[in-house]
């Protein structure tokens, strides 16, 4: 039957969603699908195998199986096929990364009225540097996520690399996107400049995953902010870069990326690029909320990114929208101009 009061149904689902994350986020900090993943369970030996009163355990147990990410046959519950695939720490496509660093920001949207008051974010706005285990969390987010949703193949698939040699991740992180180019461009060499912090995990991860790739890789600590990204360089990539960062930023690095580049090099930025109207993808406007939290940035339009493109001198300036969905962003691609 049609719902009667669609607005009041979607206003209630919006309103209260906290909930539902909330379950999610409770129950794989608490190991609830590790602990299904190789049987299914009734409420108390779940209870007993993940150190929780059994009320509460069939209480959240059976909220989950409401949402769909658990099953329940008469007493026992076990995993769907989606939540073996995405919440199961083994699964190459593991989104628990992700969620995990949602849930370590409760305390943070907690404050997003005083935020929007007083126009500052509700932490230092430090990128995650400051102490080790945030750090490790953030990064491993970047990692999950990428990989559960798979925006690095596809991008390494759609760019053409095939006359490149060298390519810069700018910010690179988890070095998720490098090692999908390296592997899908065999002749291509990666440089991941970031942090210090983040590269001692970034390190930490790729000798854990252990890919051959990783031998035409190598990690460089740099301050974008401060720092010229050393060059000539044919490719430059930013993915999630220029969110963190305010305008003026944005136009300096911009202008870093043009010096290292080589004639006729390419840069390419993935982020959400919004509309003019800064509303659309939606998942970008809600994305901004974040960004007001935690860093001095925030979503961007094609024509503002594409202001400071043109003033570092940037030519052939050009949008691409990746598949929606699952995915939510989009690519911006400039060229240096060849040498004349
Ligand atoms: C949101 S993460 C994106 C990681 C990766 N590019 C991705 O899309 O999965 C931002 C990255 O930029 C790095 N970063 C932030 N500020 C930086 C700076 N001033 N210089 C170099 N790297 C920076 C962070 O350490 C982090 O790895």
């Amino acid at each position: 039957m049609d719902d009667p009061n669609p607005d009041f149904t979607r206003l209630m689902a919006l309103a209260s969603g906290y909930a539902e994350a909330r379950a999610i986020q409770a129950a794989l900090k608490l190991g609830f699908f590790e602990a299904l993943a190789a049987t299914q369970r009734n409420s108390k030996e779940l209870a007993a195998a993940v150190h929780c009163d059994e009320r509460a355990t069939m209480l959240l147990a059976n909220s989950l199986t409401a949402l769909g990410l658990l099953r329940k046959d008469g007493e026992a519950f076990g995993l769907t096929d989606a939540t073996r695939r995405f919440l199961v720490q083994d699964s190459s496509e593991y989104l628990g990364g992700m969620i995990l660093f949602d849930e370590s920001l409760w305390g943070t949207w907690g404050k997003l009225d005083e935020s929007v008051r007083f126009g500052r974010p509700a932490r230092v706005p430090d990128m995650y540097q400051s102490d080790p285990a945030e750090t490790d969390r953030f990064i491993r987010a970047m990692d999950s996520l990428v990989r559960a949703r798979g925006d690095a193949t596809w991008t390494a698939r759609f760019l053409d690399l095939s006359n490149a040699r060298t390519i810069g991740d700018v910010g690179g992180g988890p070095g998720t996107y490098l090692l999908a180019f390296l592997n899908h461009w065999p002749a291509l060499r990666g440089l991941l400049f970031d942090l210090p912090a983040t590269l001692r995990i970034t390190r930490k991860l790729l000798d854990q995953r252990g890919d051959p790739a990783t031998a035409r890789l190598s990690l460089c600590e740099l301050d974008y902010r401060c720092t010229a990204i050393p060059g000539p360089l044919d490719v430059i990539f930013m993915s999630n870069i220029i969110h963190s960062e305010n305008e003026e930023t944005n136009a300096s690095l911009m202008a870093n990326c043009f010096r290292a580049l080589a004639d006729g090099g390419l840069l390419v930025i993935k982020d959400h690029i919004m509309d003019a109207s800064l509303t659309v993808p939606a998942a970008g406007a809600v994305f901004s909320l974040y960004l007001l939290l935690t860093t001095n940035g925030r979503d961007y339009s094609f024509d503002e990114i594409s202001r400071w493109l043109r003033d570092a001198g940037f030519v052939d300036l050009r949008m691409e929208t990746l598949p929606s969905p699952p995915f939510t962003s989009s690519l911006v691609l400039a060229r240096k101009p060849p040498h004349r």
